[in-house]
């Protein structure tokens, strides 16, 4: 199967939950991590490309049953990783996943992976396994991108500049050797883009 072939069959899984991404611009956000993630694949061949795939296209897609008000104010606010809201959007989000990924005919034993990923994916202290690595690292790498520094800036109230400057924390996080030269090309650009060396 060439690369090609294999992203066509993951068409089906972004229509269905496509619909499902209006809230917290993960129409932007799963994108741009799809995309990382696929970059971070080439690094791990011995990953399962289509568990992690299909976990990071829909790794999110529980925040759509959540109030609007409460992601802003209680998925953003004290204690934010491990605040109720993030719980509900991992839990709505397993069962999500499995509607969508049995809907478009996947096995059960892909469903179930991709499960195990999304539950807990933001609130879970330590990954499971190189494939949630690797989704894990491709959601954070995204906040280094110019577009990643546009949203993450409204929702913790600064300006895009000032997040692309404090993200040096964000490299502690990653549990992949690749992401990091991949964080530091998208931060660089960001940084450039911004212009944040001018102020
Ligand atoms: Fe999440
Ligand atoms: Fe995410």
């Amino acid at each position: 199967m060439t690369n090609e072939q294999r992203l066509d069959r993951y068409v089906p899984v972004w229509r269905a939950a496509e619909p499902f991404l209006r809230a917290r611009k993960n129409d932007v956000h799963i994108p741009l991590s799809f995309a990382l993630c696929q970059e971070l694949l080439t690094h791990y061949p011995e990953a399962d490309a289509d568990v992690v795939s299909l976990a990071i296209l829909l790794h999110d897609i529980g925040w759509y049953k959540i109030d609007m008000v409460d992601i802003i104010e209680k998925g953003f606010g004290p204690n934010m990783m491990q605040s109720d809201v993030r719980i509900r959007h991992e839990v709505e989000g397993v069962r999500m996943s499995r509607d969508v990924l049995s809907r478009t005919g996947w096995p059960e034993d892909v469903i179930a992976q991709v499960g195990a990923i999304i539950d807990g994916h933001d609130t879970r202290p330590y990954p499971r396994s190189l494939n949630d690595r690797v989704v894990r690292d491709a959601d954070k790498l995204w906040r280094f991108t110019v577009a990643g520094a546009a949203v993450g800036a409204d929702w913790f109230k600064q300006t895009p500049q000032d997040y692309v400057r404090r993200q040096d924390h964000t490299y502690k996080l990653l549990e992949t050797e690749a992401a990091h030269p991949i964080a530091r090309r998208e931060h660089a650009l960001a940084h450039k883009v911004l212009m944040t060396n001018w102020l």
